[in-house]
């Protein structure tokens, strides 16, 4: 049987990714941001997932006005790293599941999840950049990955109880297919960061540290909380932040917290990211 082994939650600034890409992972200003993933890739590479399925956001690469699902699941064989205006980034093409993929959507939608699903789809950096964190520079990315696109671009956003009960409905998929596969779920983006308009620049270390600290230790609590204050006080790309939420629906009610590391400044966001194991999937406890 598949079973999810542990969840991941990392932000996804674009401008990380052209580090690396560029070179400057050891420049003074970018040289913390990574440090604070070498537990991370030390760790993964001990644990050798089979499938990520990777909660994330488009940016309006894949998406655009035109088209907005809430909720979409990549059922591809392959996906495509986007050129997001200064050419794709070079990383290796990405792989996805399609057996599981489809397993989750048919799983997922039969209880009553409505989730829109994509055959063919380019990711941009918000899938790519947590990859790279994780992963670090590999010619072939180590494992499968199952894009689970939200929109958080354009309102509304679902709410994060939704998120929330969605990651119950995904665990509940994963947890009846019938492969012995090792998965992760992943959730990305965030936190407090706002890009436009009068508060440009907002960080709120304190908020980001509340939700952190319920996200791992009361998940039920944090999964009231209305989008409104998540705008308010996180500002408007901090609403990312809900994505982390379908990431710990997707795990057991009581977690291990592996690892924890905030960050602040990367680009225009603070960094955040968490390690944690799910008991009941962890092969020998
Ligand atoms: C930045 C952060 C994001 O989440 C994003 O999608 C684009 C830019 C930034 O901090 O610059
Ligand atoms: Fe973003």
């Amino acid at each position: 049987m598949a079973r999810i082994s542990a969840g991941v939650t990392t932000s996804h600034v674009p401008a990380i990714g052209a580090a690396l890409d560029n070179g400057k992972a050891a420049d003074a200003y970018w040289a913390p941001v990574f440090a604070g993933y070498d537990y991370a890739k030390r760790w993964i590479a001990q644990q050798q997932p089979d499938v990520v399925i990777l909660v994330y956001n488009d940016h309006a690469t894949a998406f655009s006005q035109d088209i907005i699902p809430t909720f979409a699941i990549g059922c591809a064989d392959s996906f495509v790293p986007a050129d997001e205006g200064w050419g794709p980034r070079p990383v290796p093409l990405v792989h996805g599941h399609p057996e599981l993929a489809s397993h989750i959507a048919q799983s997922v939608i039969q209880s009553d999840f409505d989730l829109t699903i994509v055959n063919k789809m380019e990711v941009d950096h918000g899938l790519t950049v947590p990859l790279s964190l994780m992963f670090g520079q590999p010619v072939h990315w180590p494992c499968r990955v199952i894009p689970v696109a939200v929109n958080v671009v354009v309102y509304p956003p679902p709410s994060g109880n939704r998120c929330y009960q969605l990651g119950k409905a995904i665990r509940r998929a994963v947890d009846s297919f019938d492969e012995d596969l090792n998965v992760q779920i992943w959730g990305t983006g965030g936190m407090s960061h706002q890009l436009q308009g009068p508060r440009a620049g907002l960080i709120n270390r304190d908020f980001d540290e509340r939700f952190l600290e319920l996200l791992v230790n009361d998940p039920d609590r944090l999964a009231q909380w209305p989008h409104i204050d998540y705008v308010r006080e996180a500002g408007s790309e901090g609403i990312e932040l809900v994505m982390w939420l379908i990431m710990r629906g997707a795990l057991d009610s009581r977690v291990r917290e592996l690892r924890r590391f905030y960050h602040v400044p990367a680009s225009n966001t603070a960094v955040g990211h968490l390690i944690l194991e799910n008991p009941s999937g962890v092969r020998n406890p």
